[in-house]
């Protein structure tokens, strides 16, 4: 098995003094969700998700060598200007994961970084901007070991974005991504995220993710208070053996195809995430009303046209629907006629699943 100190290298082959490079990265939507952590991001249960297309991170990273002076030394641009409130997570992250990067203090870096949905949407940009800062890194640390492997690579890559984001880890591989020990998924790992290694139908190919903004405000609640609330829960233990077997649940179900099933577990996942918000101590509600006028909407034009879409929930009120690329002109022209009014100023974001993380 593979450990965290796997990822602590020994010695360099090579010397830089500087150089540049741009990783874009997109976000992921789960389906079995990761909701409870242990210490160093380790989750509670394993999860899946669907990689994403166009909600994307491109991150530019410059770097040059300096004297080591026991800092780390970095600029923060965000859409080409410095973005001083990005600094502290940035900190927090390099300190996190300078045991697997002893060269981090050898450079100043200059992080530039830009999403392709609009600010403030209520996407979260941590997954996908943790997961674009983690490739361009590894970048750097293959330029100073260009015998690693690929695996390794990847591998480490998303040990990185994890403990900048759990979710994030993810983000690295497409099209569908396990995080987390799961005894019946070869590979799967608490360290990192892997591509699903087994048969997945046709149904799922191109599957489509319409996220309808429906709330577009800060969280009042964020997800590492959420997490945390994880302890002690009343019905945590539950909750994380259901994930692993809904994990289970959706592996024959990825290899037939089989979307009524599917429907089944991905909107309970959503609906058990919320519930669990709810029944934490202090307890609180990131759905708002037009989440619930949605979903209702959902369930309805589903029974009634026998569409097989559905949706599903992050920490957050938007919601994602979910359906086949066969369903998609009958899906939008719902949504045109029936969810659109729901969303904040009509806002919605048409996106499909995809393959991870690219060099640009
Ligand atoms: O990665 P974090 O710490 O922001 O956690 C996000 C967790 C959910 O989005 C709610 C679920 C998931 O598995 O992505």
């Amino acid at each position: 098995m593979i450990a965290a100190t796997d990822f602590i290298p020994s010695k360099y082959s090579q010397t830089i003094e500087s150089g540049n490079f741009q990783w874009s990265a997109p976000s992921n939507i789960a389906l079995v969700k990761y909701w409870g952590k242990k210490d160093n991001q380790i989750p509670a249960n394993p999860s899946v998700s669907f990689t994403l297309n166009t909600c994307k991170t491109i991150t530019k990273l410059a770097f040059a060598k300096k004297i080591n002076t026991g800092n780390f030394s970095f600029d923060l641009l965000f859409e080409g200007k410095p973005k001083e409130e990005f600094k502290p997570k940035i900190q927090k992250f390099l300190e996190r994961i300078e045991i697997y990067m002893p060269f981090l203090k050898d450079y100043h870096f200059t992080i530039d970084t830009e999403n392709t949905f609009p600010h403030s949407s209520g996407i979260a940009s941590s997954a996908s901007g943790m997961a674009a800062l983690a490739m361009n890194l590894m970048s750097v640390e293959k330029a100073l070991n260009p015998a690693m492997t690929d695996d390794y690579f990847y591998q480490k890559a998303s040990l990185l974005a994890r403990l900048g984001s759990g979710s994030a880890c993810r983000s690295v591989k497409g099209s569908v991504v396990v995080w987390g020990n799961q005894a019946n998924i070869e590979g799967s790992s608490d360290l990192f995220g892997v591509e699903y290694p087994y048969a997945i139908h046709d149904n799922f190919k191109q599957f489509q993710d319409t996220i309808l903004l429906v709330d577009k405000g800060e969280k009042q609640v964020s997800s590492t208070v959420g997490h945390d609330l994880m302890h002690n829960h009343p019905f945590a233990e539950r909750r994380f053996a259901q994930a692993h077997e809904n994990l289970d649940t959706l592996i024959p179900i990825f290899e037939s195809g089989n979307l009524e099933e599917f429907i089944k577990v991905v909107e309970s996942e959503a609906l058990t995430l919320h519930a669990m918000m709810m029944t934490s101590m202090p307890y609180f509600i990131l759905m708002k009303p037009n989440t619930l006028q949605i979903i209702n909407a959902i369930w309805k034009f589903r029974n009634e046209t026998k569409t097989p879409v559905c949706f599903t929930l992050d920490a957050g009120a938007n919601v994602h629907v979910l359906y086949p690329k066969s369903s998609q002109e009958k899906v939008l022209q719902f949504i045109k006629d029936e969810l659109v009014g729901y969303c904040q100023n009509g806002q919605y974001i048409c996106d499909e699943i995809g393959i991870g993380a690219i060099r640009n």
